[in-house]
């Protein structure tokens, strides 16, 4: 069954476990920047495929990761195009790809060294730590913007990244012992909320 737009709101709160709550003149900037917003969210949804491409290459062996990770590498596509739609929509550009400083600082967390399972958990909450905070950045522009129709826009990429954190939490379960998980996911969220920190406020990115 589908969960009622209610819960998932209410999920997001407890769920997501964000240490630190998007600055609220985000919105405010992101709205005046709607090219800007809209480019880096697009490249932000290429990415996201490209990655689950990846990780399909990566750990073909595992038949449960890969079997999931197919559909969400249609979906994040499907989500690329539709922002694609938008920006052509509204008579605006593609622009080019920027550096994404969020993203990078991420990827200095993950593990490179030590075990194969220490390596793989890391991939997947690398990944899980981009869905949360990007679906709390969607929420925030579907409560926050002042077009209604956007709102809208937003909020339907707010309840599928809402999905695809809780797939990739549930598939570092799968594999991993919950208990290792559950410790490991809150250093990541202890390291996200001082990255967010540090990170500029700035109306064109999501992150
Ligand atoms: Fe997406
Ligand atoms: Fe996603």
């Amino acid at each position: 069954m589908e969960p009622s737009t209610e819960s998932i709101s209410t999920d997001i709160k407890t769920i997501l476990g964000l240490k630190l709550p998007t600055d609220p003149r985000w919105t405010k900037l992101a709205e005046k920047s709607l090219q800007d917003i809209l480019t880096d969210h697009a490249y932000c949804e290429q990415k996201a495929a490209i990655s689950c491409i990846s990780l399909i290459q990566r750990y073909s062996c595992k038949q449960k990761l890969v079997n999931e990770l197919a559909p969400i590498v249609t979906e994040e596509w499907g989500h690329f195009r539709l922002v694609l739609a938008e920006i052509q929509k509204r008579g605006l550009e593609l622009g080019n790809q920027r550096k994404d400083d969020y993203v990078n600082a991420l990827r200095q967390f993950g593990q490179k060294g030590g075990s194969e399972d220490g390596r793989f958990l890391d991939q997947l909450l690398f990944m899980a730590m981009i869905e949360a905070r990007s679906c709390e950045r969607f929420k925030q522009l579907s409560e926050g913007l002042t077009n209604e129709y956007l709102r809208k826009f937003y909020r339907r990429f707010m309840e599928s990244e809402a999905g695809h954190y809780r797939l990739f939490i549930d598939l570092a379960e799968t594999y991993i012992d919950k208990e290792k998980v559950r410790k490991r996911w809150y250093e990541w969220l202890i390291y996200e909320g001082e990255v967010m920190k540090n990170l500029e406020v700035r109306g064109d990115r999501i992150h």
